[in-house]
């Protein structure tokens, strides 16, 4: 793997990150359109909500529902939204399909339960629509780790190289790359690319180096990294794989373990039979066809949830206890109906960015289908 300049380096993005938290007073009322000024995301996480109680989840599921009739809205949900949200939603799915599926919808607005840069992305794929995002706390730690000046310098520094971006960026990064990529197709992405091609690829180096091993194609790669996903080890991987001597092993390529498990599979240390590199919608199609009796999950506890469904009676798991996405999180029954009712959060993207940030988009697209 190789690193960005040192001009270009990114540390923590959670404390590093140009973004700012607007105060408490400045945040969006019910109500607000947001068109001439977008809301800031937050840095750091914020503290989990407390959860429903099922009469409480019944109740409001049959609002939401209702509300989407009325509206005439679609709602989109990622495999780390909470159970009840996955449940009482249109589409759930991972990033890509997140996507497509905006891209498809024939509804006049698309509710996004997800994080700011999956809601972007639909309304970047369906500017015409209404995209509504119910909290506006739901940022990416990973998405902070680059700006797109840190992109334009880095492009300066290398003039021949094409731009290889995960899909957990900004408008603005998109608006200066190439290629989008998902967890899910980054290696036929880049492995579209003609050889000849200098890549830079960002910003999340653990994806970054997973990329270059399978493809065997070295790159430059950003330093980012996803705070929830980096704090996954080695350790706990090979701590689990001791115990669990039945169990295949699913890592998502964001996690700091993806890199050392591609070194233990090269080296033979960890059975290839076993271990499997995939994006949160191929961990659910992996449980649906595997005979294994236990599954190591190496992701977001969200994803526990779409797993269960998937493969009913197997055991599911966590590689660690504490790997849970805060801003994921902050979506809730709750906020989902009044985003609803009140007709908020809207996401936007000024038009000049969204015709640009939308040709990488449709490249991956069209690379994957
Ligand atoms: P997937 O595309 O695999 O769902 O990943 C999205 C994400 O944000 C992982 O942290
Ligand atoms: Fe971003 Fe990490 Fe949360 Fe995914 S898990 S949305 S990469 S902060």
């Amino acid at each position: 793997m190789t690193s960005p300049p040192a001009s270009q380096m990114t540390s923590s993005p959670a404390t590093s990150s140009p973004a700012t938290t607007k105060p408490e007073k400045d945040q969006p009322r019910p109500g607000d359109k947001l068109h001439a000024e977008p809301y800031m995301l937050p840095v750091q996480p914020p503290p989990l909500p407390e959860s429903p109680t099922p009469q409480e989840i019944a109740e409001l599921s049959e609002e939401v529902r209702e509300l989407a009739k009325q509206k005439n809205a679609v709602i989109l949900a990622h495999n780390y939204q909470v159970p009840e949200i996955q449940d009482v939603a249109d589409y759930t799915g991972d990033s890509l399909g997140l996507s497509i599926e905006a891209a498809r919808t024939s509804a006049e607005r698309i509710v996004f339960c997800g994080v700011h840069f999956m809601a972007e992305t639909a309304k970047i794929l369906s500017p015409e629509k209404t995209v509504l995002i119910p909290d506006t706390r739901a940022g990416c730690s990973l998405a902070d780790g680059i700006t797109a000046q840190q992109v334009r310098d880095w492009k300066a520094e290398n003039p021949d190289a094409l731009v290889v971006m995960y899909v957990n960026t900004t408008a603005e990064v998109k608006a200066e790359t190439d290629y989008c990529v998902t967890s899910s197709n980054a290696v036929a992405v880049v492995n579209a690319i003609p050889r000849d091609r200098e890549i830079l690829f960002g910003p999340d180096m653990f994806l970054g180096s997973y990329v270059e091993k399978i493809t065997k194609r070295p790159m430059k790669v950003w330093m980012g990294e996803c705070h929830v996903h980096a704090g996954i080890r080695p350790a706990d991987m090979q701590k689990m794989l001791d115990d669990h001597p039945q169990a295949d092993l699913m890592i998502h390529p964001e996690c700091g373990c993806s890199t050392s498990a591609m070194e233990y599979l090269a080296c033979g240390d960890i059975d290839p039979d076993r271990t499997y590199i995939l994006s949160t919608g191929g961990m659910i199609e992996h449980v649906k066809q595997s005979d294994a009796p236990e599954f190591i999950v190496a992701t977001e506890e969200g994803i526990f949830h779409p797993l269960r469904k998937a493969a009913p009676g197997r055991t599911f798991i966590p590689a660690t206890e504490d790997a849970v996405c805060g801003f994921m999180k902050t979506i809730t029954l709750r906020g989902l109906r009044d985003a609803l009712r009140e007709d908020k959060y809207h996401v936007e993207v000024a038009p000049q960015i969204a015709e640009r940030a939308r040709v990488p988009i449709e490249r991956m697209i069209s690379i994957t289908d």
